[in-house]
């Protein structure tokens, strides 16, 4: 290939690395060998997917079984497992909705896409109660893209160095990882302006913590909102996946630049939606409502591709055009998906069960951090939280090899999560786990962290 370029993933454990060769080659029977060897023959590869880790051949709650018949608890699941995989209230009522209407051409409505729009209008904040679904989130990201364009006359956007938005060529210009902006994938949108990010373990600005740099990441906001003047929307992952917390009073202050400055707010939950912060809505937190969201992973139950944008009612401006037209826009097996998925939050009460469990495993994790030098910061919300493992806490300096043989380790006991951000372990469990299989997996990860240090 010509120009060959350097290219520096975000996330750890990547598919090239000598530590997943190895650990492919000693932990894979014949059949997996040649399963993943199928894979990465058929597969276009890419970073971050094939030639894969693993095979897998169950999914079911919070495991995953491979091909070997090997278990490991999914910390990771992409983000859909809220309700576990494969809910059995969820599966019922997918191959009850097949039986019933299996798909509706456009320009049919039906009951089941219309009851879901009303529910999520009817679970979201303030006025956001205007709806369409897309099979995917970057998808669903463009759509309200083209929304606060049609609403500001505007077209130019802001958002943050890092933020992960999705991968279509809308979706990744105002992303801010190199994986997905650079090299091949430019040219981009115009007018899709970047900030530093919130980040306060790593700020850009320099500050050693909240307390001492008076938000000069949402200042730095207004200030490129002002001198910029028409900016129709700035868009953001409320808290990050990775995870990244924001500081507090970050995101009103946020809001009230974007009212001044005539700029709408889109709050991308894809990863967070739906009660994996504690909060129905990650947002919820820090007391704002965005005036669009967007949704998307879990609300199809681990099961079936469904994204929703939610708008206020008053940015329903785009009657003449074509913003979303996708072949899957009201499926009702999708739509009956996100309903039931929906459903089973509310009764099973998992957003406060993850609050719970979240604040549980943040006490667990303070206290190894007390004891290991390796773990430099301990950050999430519910059941979405991470471990950074640095080389020592006063550098905080990301520690991508220990990382890596942290996460190993962890594999080999039965515990799957993600690397993010090079030396983060970012773990992010069903909300349906129990607190016993919470505990044990907390055990793992402290296990594999303790036998780093010397
Ligand atoms: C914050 C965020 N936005 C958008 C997306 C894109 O969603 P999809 O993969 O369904 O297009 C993701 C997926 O990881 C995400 O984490």
């Amino acid at each position: 290939m010509k120009g060959k370029a350097v290219i520096t993933h975000t996330e750890g454990e990547s598919n090239r690395s000598a530590a997943r060769r190895d650990w492919a080659a000693r932990h894979s029977d014949a059949a997996t060998q040649r399963l993943l060897s199928r894979d990465s023959d058929v597969f276009l590869h890419q970073s971050l997917s094939s030639p894969c880790v693993s095979t897998i051949v169950r999914a079911e709650g919070i495991w995953i079984e491979d091909t070997a018949g090997r278990r490991y608890m999914d910390f990771h699941g992409n983000s859909v497992h809220h309700i576990g995989y494969g809910h059995p209230r969820l599966i019922a009522a997918i191959k009850a909705q097949l039986d019933d209407l299996s798909f509706a051409p456009r320009r049919f409505t039906n009951e089941i896409a219309v009851e879901l729009a009303e529910t999520l209008a009817e679970i979201a904040p303030g006025d956001l109660g205007k709806v369409l679904f897309t099979t995917g989130g970057s998808d669903a990201n463009e759509v309200a893209l083209k929304i606060a364009r049609a609403a500001t006359g505007r077209f130019k956007t802001l958002s943050f160095w890092d933020a992960f938005h999705g991968a279509g060529f809308g979706a990744a210009s105002v992303g801010g990882e190199a994986t997905f902006r650079s090299h091949v994938a430019g040219p981009l949108l115009p007018g899709a302006e970047h900030v530093a990010p919130f980040n306060c373990y790593h700020c850009a600005y320099g500050h050693s913590g909240p307390e001492h740099c008076a938000l000069a990441c949402a200042k730095m906001v207004d200030y490129v909102l002002e001198r910029e003047g028409d900016v129709a929307a700035l868009i953001a992952e409320p808290m990050r996946a990775v995870p990244v917390v924001p500081p507090p009073g970050f995101w009103k202050a946020v809001r009230d630049a974007c009212d001044r400055r005539g700029t709408l707010l889109i709050l991308d939950e894809i990863p967070t939606g739906l009660g994996k912060t504690g909060r129905m809505y990650a947002f919820e937190h820090d007391g704002v409502v965005p005036d669009i969201v967007t949704m998307g992973k879990a609300l199809g139950g681990g099961i079936l591709p469904i994204a929703a944008v939610v708008a206020r009612r008053d940015l329903d401006v785009c009657g003449d055009f074509a913003i979303g037209h996708y072949t899957h826009e009201k499926n009702p097996v999708t739509a009956r998906a996100a309903l039931t998925t929906i459903a089973i939050i509310r009764d099973e009460g998992l957003v406060e069960r993850s609050a719970e469990l979240g604040a549980h495993a943040l006490d667990r994790l303070a206290s190894l951090a007390a004891q290991s030098p390796f773990v430099g910061d301990i950050r999430g919300r519910g059941l979405m939280f991470g471990v950074e493992i640095v080389e020592d806490k006063a550098g905080r300096i990301p520690s991508r090899d220990r990382a890596e043989r942290i996460y190993y380790r962890c594999l080999e006991a039965g515990l799957s999560f993600k690397i993010s951000a090079g030396s983060v372990l970012t773990l992010s469990p069903p909300l349906t786990i129990a607190k016993a299989d919470l505990d044990r997996a907390l055990t793992i990860v402290e296990t594999a962290i303790l036998a780093e240090t010397p």
